[in-house]
């Protein structure tokens, strides 16, 4: 076999002088001679660190390493010859990546490559917890404080029909109090709408227990209204449902007062307002002393000394027959408020655009707050 390659060589030889390749053939010879100087050099190769490893991998497969220049020959080699001396040059190839891979594993996992990678001395990298959002640790604050009261929580669904946003809630079409509601509509016969209020979550909660019925809706509601310091397109509400036997108008007093009392401390004063709504009778919309400046007057306060945080009435008796329950035996007592108004209060934030633009130098201030 070796004999019948010789020959072949020798005959090859002869033709390519014939044909005058000469310096050609001695530059290929010269050339396998050195990729097995290569092949010794490489076996021979230890490298017990990462770092030489890595030396290695530079020298031999990186993008101006070895095996690159000597795959570069291939270019000079005549058609006829390419796929045999490219078998070697691959032969090659993969020799020095088998190499490249065993040294690799003598390293990696072992006690060097741990010393010489991670450096135990080092600080950690901190985690950074997030902050609770002004908006719903004071929601949790409000939330608990009529838990407290034997309030239950109740939700339910940001798009709403007319009939559970308005319908039910006396504010039949046309009524001239849907307009200080300016609702986004979503699809119109059957209406389908952005609640307004969190009203809609009552009268679901009317349509599906019997009272007695003690809840508080918490959720986000949304108006169409251009978005300002004071008012914007959604916002956040907490509103409140009691129906029983003999619940009266000192009822809804006391339990307000307490609901200020302990969210803003004892010294607050209260003062109710007669005012309008479709689904109480009698209404009273809710101030309290203002917290800014104590009464004397200020901005918050527009100097009047007191601030508006809630509206509240009587259950009208047509929202409670709308649902079956027998308004000459039970009566009850209904109050929303917004979050934001509260928290505004409760943290001075003057600008209601804050609490959505996410700007964390305003949330931070809010870190250590539960
Ligand atoms: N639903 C009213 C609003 O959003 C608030 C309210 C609730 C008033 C319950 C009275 C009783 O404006």
């Amino acid at each position: 076999m070796k004999d019948g390659l010789n020959s072949e060589k020798t005959r090859i030889l002869e033709l390519w002088q014939k044909l005058g390749f000469n310096h050609y053939l001695r530059s290929m010879e010269s050339l396998l001679q050195k990729i097995e100087e290569f092949k010794q050099e490489i076996a021979a190769t230890e490298a017990n660190t990462a770092e030489l490893v890595e030396a290695f991998r530079i020298k031999y497969l990186g993008t101006k390493g070895l095996v690159k220049s000597v795959m570069g020959e291939m270019k000079s080699v005549p058609n006829e010859h390419k796929k045999a001396f490219g078998q070697v040059l691959n032969d090659f190839k993969l020799f020095v990546e088998s190499k490249f891979e065993t040294l690799k594993e003598n390293v990696v996992g072992g006690a060097e490559a741990i010393g010489n990678t991670i450096d135990l001395t080092l600080p950690g990298d901190p985690i950074t917890v997030g902050t609770r959002h002004p908006l719903n640790i004071v929601r949790n604050q409000i939330v608990s404080i009529f838990q407290r009261l034997g309030f239950a929580v109740a939700e339910g669904p940001e798009i709403e029909d007319d009939w559970h946003n308005f319908g039910a809630m006396n504010l039949p079409e046309d009524h001239p109090a849907r307009d200080m509601q300016d609702t986004f509509y979503i699809n119109q016969d059957p209406a389908w709408l952005l609640r307004t209020h969190t009203s809609s979550v009552q009268a679901r909660v009317m349509e599906t227990q019997k009272p007695p019925i003690r809840v508080i809706c918490p959720g986000r509601v949304y108006r169409n209204e251009t978005i300002s310091a004071r008012a914007h397109c959604f916002f956040h509400q907490v509103e409140g449902l009691y129906i029983d036997e003999n619940v009266s108008f000192a009822d809804l007093k006391q339990t307000l007062y307490f609901f200020v009392q302990e969210m803003f401390g004892k010294d607050v004063k209260v003062r109710f307002r007669p005012s309008y709504f479709p689904f109480t009778e009698p209404s009273a919309e809710m101030d309290i002393s203002c917290l800014i400046c104590g009464g004397d007057g200020c901005n918050i306060c527009k100097h009047t000394g007191w601030v508006e945080i809630l509206g509240s009435g009587m259950v009208h008796p047509k929202v409670l027959d709308n649902f079956g329950i027998d308004s000459n035996k039970y009566t009850g007592f209904a109050f929303g408020m917004g979050v934001e108004r509260i928290t505004q209060l409760k943290y001075q934030v003057n600008d209601l655009r804050l609490y959505s633009q996410n700007d964390v130098r305003f949330l931070k201030q809010f870190t250590g707050v539960v």
